[in-house]
């Protein structure tokens, strides 16, 4: 009998924490969230964190003052960074749960979103971009790390920059003008940061 959606997602992250097949893992925060904490880019407030896994931004953006609501679908990370915190004295909100059976209280004032997104099947792109903006108040921050891989297939898929204009549509979201910033992983791939905003915000041209 086939497993529901849910859990079947859930089991399939599952077990590439158990056997190691965590290649995206950095066991450090990326330096990409340090520049922009370092800058002043982060909105005080509320942040989101998804597909957080063993959340070392969730710790980065805590120490830094930020409240924090971190998720993922798998049970591993979660348990380990809610250890992480305790151990750190430190406090955020970290659920275990699918994305897409999820809703906040609240929206937030920014979502970090680093390698959920490629991730997640192609097909399911556009859904988890109204997510995003539904997760943010109006002129909130996403702060988004688009992987290239260059190759067929996944995960990680490949997020062409061209077609994440597609889906974070001007409508919705408000592009920078300057360029992106190429963030260079230990695996030999990179991604593009960039910070979009939310569009309605106050005082928006
Ligand atoms: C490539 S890993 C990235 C983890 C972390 N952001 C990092 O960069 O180290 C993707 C994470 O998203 C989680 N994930 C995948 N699909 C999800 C879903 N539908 N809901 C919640 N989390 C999900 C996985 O369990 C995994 O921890």
């Amino acid at each position: 009998m086939a497993l529901p959606v849910s859990l079947e997602r859930q089991r399939q992250w599952e077990s590439k924490y158990h056997t190691g097949e965590t290649g995206w893992d950095r066991g450090q925060p990326s330096p990409a969230l340090r520049q922009w904490l370092a800058d002043g880019l982060v909105p005080q407030g509320r942040v989101l964190v998804p597909g957080c896994g063993n959340g070392y931004e969730v710790l980065e953006l805590t120490r830094a003052g930020h409240s924090v609501t971190a998720v993922d679908i798998a049970a591993s990370p979660v348990m380990r960074l809610m250890g992480e915190l305790a151990s750190q004295g430190q406090h955020a909100k970290v659920i275990q749960t699918d994305l897409f059976q999820w809703t906040p209280a609240e929206p937030f004032d920014a979502v970090y979103e680093q390698t959920c997104l490629c991730a997640l099947e192609p097909a399911l792109w556009p859904d988890y971009v109204s997510l995003l903006c539904n997760w943010l108040l109006p002129g909130g921050k996403l702060f988004a790390l688009f992987m290239q891989t260059g190759r067929e297939g996944g995960p990680p898929y490949h997020s062409p920059i061209e077609r994440m204009r597609e889906i974070f549509h001007e409508d919705d979201w408000l592009w920078p003008e300057t360029e992106s910033v190429r963030v260079d992983h230990p695996t030999g791939l990179h991604e593009l940061a960039y910070v979009l905003t939310r569009r309605g915000g106050a005082g928006e041209v």
